[in-house]
């Protein structure tokens, strides 16, 4: 009370000194106020795949464990550093891990939502599955926006373990090696950069927002880095999990250097697999039809009866290629596929349309 009072007397003094000449004195504290918000705006520019200090100090507890494997995160006695402290993964068994079978993953999970202050019904259903199948410590959604609204932000706020999401500013990329990514795939192309740098930047496990997280990814953890690469087929990049300092990520991101902006999946998939993997795959754990990102997807999830979409980990719902307009009245009406029983296995209670909704009450 004492609190609204004082502000409600300090905004009567900015109204006063607006109508006359100001003194010395107000003159400076106006300055000072002005400075501040520029400090603030470029602070906010500024961070720009920089962690803030809040998610530095918890991915150090969690990378580090000041306390010896705290959620059994590897600690200093599994993990070799170099001199210039990022770890040495020469010799990393990317079939097992270590052999201790401590995480080198920290558990926070990445999202990005470039140019879209709004969600819709199946990236709020993403999100959900997310924070209900896999339980991460964090999830980050990395954003160039300022603030999200929409009925299914306000349907995100109420999920469980929604206290677990940080919504964190990131600007998009615009160009890598002089290559400008403002063309026609451009937008695709930048997230594509960014959700290197930010396992880079951070460590973690990133997911397109049309991913459907079906078990917990803890089992990944154990790795330096990790995608599903099936078989003559080009790497996924819609869902990857790696260290920091997983010495795949320089190497995919060198290959930008040939970047082609007419071509939609060359940087994203073709070219690192051509040029990294098949030379290096050490360097990666693979996965094999465990995350859903062959386009037969979208066969089994939206036309297939019977299809056991419960042994993978996660899927692509490949959801812009497909022409259904899913919402929580018209998924009801779906036909008896899985893509229906994951979204209801999901979509939380206040969700449903009520009874005066569907027109069942006289
Ligand atoms: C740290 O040093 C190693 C070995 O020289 C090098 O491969 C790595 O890129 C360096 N990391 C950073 C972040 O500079
Ligand atoms: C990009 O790919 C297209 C199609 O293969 C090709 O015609 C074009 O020359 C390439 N551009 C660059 C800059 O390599
Ligand atoms: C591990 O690396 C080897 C190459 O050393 C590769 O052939 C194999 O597919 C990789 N295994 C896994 C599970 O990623
Ligand atoms: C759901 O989508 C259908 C079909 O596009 C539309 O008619 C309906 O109004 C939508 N309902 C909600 C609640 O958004």
């Amino acid at each position: 009370m004492k609190h609204r009072k004082n502000s409600g007397s300090e905004s009567k003094w900015y109204l006063s000194t607006m109508f006359r000449t100001p003194n010395y004195r107000e003159l400076l504290i106006l300055c000072v106020i002005a400075m501040g918000m520029a400090g603030y705006l470029i602070y906010l520019m500024s961070l720009n795949y920089k962690p803030t200090e809040e998610s530095k100090k918890f991915i150090q507890a969690e990378s580090h464990g000041i306390h010896p494997r705290v959620n059994n995160m590897c600690d200093d006695t599994d993990l070799k550093h170099f001199p210039n402290e990022s770890v040495d993964f020469r010799g990393f068994n990317n079939y097992t891990g270590y052999p201790s079978g401590c995480y080198v993953v920290p558990d926070i999970v990445h999202l990005i939502k470039f140019n879209q202050d709004e969600f819709n019904f199946i990236e709020m259903i993403c999100i959900a599955s997310i924070l209900i199948n896999h339980k991460p410590s964090r999830l980050m959604i990395h954003t160039n926006m300022f603030r999200f609204h929409g009925k299914y932000w306000t349907a995100i706020k109420r999920l469980p373990n929604f206290d677990r999401i940080r919504v964190v500013y990131l600007s998009k990329p615009k160009s890598i090696f002089g290559h400008s990514l403002e063309n026609k795939y451009g937008s695709w192309h930048s997230s594509d950069i960014a959700r290197l740098k930010l396992i880079q930047t951070y460590g973690g496990i990133y997911f397109d927002s049309d991913v459907f997280v079906v078990q917990s990814m803890h089992p990944y953890r154990r790795f330096e880095f990790g995608l599903e690469w099936n078989y003559h087929m080009n790497l996924g990049n819609q869902v990857l999990f790696g260290h920091k300092d997983a010495r795949v990520i320089p190497h995919w991101l060198e290959t930008y250097k040939q970047y082609n902006g007419s071509l939609w999946y060359y940087n994203g998939g073709e070219l690192p697999t051509q040029a990294v993997l098949y030379y290096k795959p050490e360097l990666i754990h693979r996965v094999r039809d465990k995350f859903g990102t062959d386009v037969k997807m979208l066969t089994y999830l939206y036309s297939t009866k019977d299809w056991a979409w419960q042994e993978y980990h996660v899927i692509h719902l490949f959801s812009r290629h497909q022409k259904y307009i899913f919402n929580e009245s018209s998924v009801l009406n779906y036909h008896e596929f899985p893509i229906k029983q994951m979204i209801l296995s999901v979509m939380p209670d206040y969700m449903y349309p009520t009874l005066e909704e569907t027109g069942a009450l006289p």
